[in-house]
């Protein structure tokens, strides 16, 4: 297992680019499942979580080959099985579910155990196929459906689901009729889904917003799509421009979709500015002094964003407050915070976060991938050295981070643990 050593103390300086974003990725490749045709993805990122999905896929019956940020598809014979040994390392496994529903009318996929950030269930997925004509039943572990056809339907969300507004979106290009998705998820990933499905030939209507109209069609080609870059990616550039006291040239940075975390970063003393060449951040002279963050639904606040702005806060004048409205247990990196020095308690869903001078270098574990991102954040900016382990997480959701952070000045380094 790999660890990342950082010295810590070097403001960051110079252009960094922002990789295809993962979470747009990956509901976009399960969507090849629906395509009658081959099909070119553009800027996929570079990531084990990509990976794992190709290996998915291959396993259903998709031909993939992943070059150089370009993943070609195309059709074969599908099998409608997603095992436990792949769904366990990628809880968006389950997005294989809606597409295999709708081309086969059955699938057979691992049920997603808990994981560090929560419980996660999928019950508003099934609760949707089930309106959609689909049962489920349960046998080892696994979740079994099976439908003649699915069918429109009008579906409530009791929450807005990211993976759950994805799935049924997927399943219902192909159905007969259409749905109605209410109180759907409306982050900017969502958006690029849709944006491919339509691209191939569905019919979508209302993406982006709480209502999504879904006319069932035939069939789908496409050609080539491009994926939209990774915003909790370039707010992490964001942050490590802000916690480093350097300056960024953030190079392919989606400003409209970051807007509510670029206000709370400006609050907090930084200067972020849009530029023809990409968003160009720094610290203000006045340094970083604290502000209150709620995690929302798109377009609030993100949790993706909760750990990564937690370690500007551990180092700001003032105190902050951290109210994580999304997933229980996502306080993860807290501990590991304040074993560098940060002044934080929890209690329940809020943390209070009392500013300190300065963290300091410290062996520090990794939990999960944003909470992986937030110690790497700290340890740029503390004094000495922080070995983050456990940086598999990191793995999952960063293209090549340390890389990345040294073209600018860090001094980061990976080491056999
Ligand atoms: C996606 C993102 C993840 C992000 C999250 C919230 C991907 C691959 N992952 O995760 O990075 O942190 O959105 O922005 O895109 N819930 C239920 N039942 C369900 C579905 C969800 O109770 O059937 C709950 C969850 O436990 C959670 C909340 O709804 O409390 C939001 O979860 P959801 O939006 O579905 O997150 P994911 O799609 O898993």
């Amino acid at each position: 297992m790999d660890k990342l050593r950082i010295e810590g103390g070097v403001p960051l300086h110079g252009t960094i680019a922002v990789s295809g974003s993962k979470n747009a990725a990956l509901p976009i490749l399960f969507a090849s499942i629906l395509l009658d045709s081959p099909a070119s993805f553009l800027n996929v990122p570079h990531l084990q979580d990509i990976e794992t999905t190709l290996r998915l896929l291959r396993m259903i019956g998709v031909s993939c080959e992943n070059e150089d940020h370009v993943v070609q598809t195309e059709p074969g014979n599908l099998l409608p099985e997603a095992p436990y040994d792949l769904v366990r390392t990628m809880r968006a496994s389950v997005l294989c579910l809606g597409p295999l529903l709708a081309r086969l009318g059955r699938a057979r996929v691992s049920l997603p155990g808990g994981c560090a950030i929560g419980a996660r269930p999928v019950d508003q997925h099934l609760k949707a196929f089930e309106q959609m004509g689909a049962r489920f039943d349960l046998e080892g572990g696994d979740i079994i459906g099976r439908t003649s056809r699915l069918r429109g339907a009008h579906i409530v969300f009791d929450m807005p689901t990211v993976g759950g507004t994805e799935n049924v979106m997927m399943a219902a290009v192909l159905a007969d009729g259409t749905t109605i998705l209410e109180n759907a998820a409306r982050e900017p990933e969502v958006v690029d889904l849709a944006k491919f499905l339509i691209s191939c030939g569905a019919n979508i209507v209302g993406h982006g917003t709480p209502i999504i109209t879904i006319k069932g069609v035939s069939s789908l080609s496409a050609n080539t799509y491009s994926i939209m870059p990774d915003r909790i990616e370039a707010g992490t550039f964001l942050a490590a421009a802000g916690i480093t006291k350097g300056k960024l040239l953030i190079k392919h940075c989606p400003y409209q979709e970051l807007e509510t975390v670029i206000n709370k970063l400006q609050e907090m003393g930084m200067q972020i500015t849009k530029t023809s060449e990409g968003v160009l951040a720094e610290l203000g002279k006045a340094g970083l002094h604290g502000t209150d963050v709620k995690t929302q639904p798109y377009p609030g606040f993100p949790t993706d964003m909760q750990a990564q702005i937690m370690a500007l806060m551990s180092v700001a004048s003032q105190s902050s407050i951290v109210d994580e409205r999304i997933f229980e247990n996502r306080f993860m990196h807290v501990p590991e915070l304040i074993r560098m020095g940060a002044k934080i308690t929890i209690s329940g869903h809020t943390a209070m976060i009392r500013g300190v001078s300065h963290l300091i270098g410290a062996q520090v574990m990794a939990s999960d991938l944003r909470a992986s991102a937030s110690l790497v954040l700290a340890g740029l900016a503390a004094h000495g050295t922080t070995n983050v382990r456990r940086i598999y997480h990191l793995d999952r959701g960063y293209e090549q981070i340390e890389k990345k952070l040294n073209a600018v000045g860090a001094r980061i380094t990976r080491e056999q643990q």
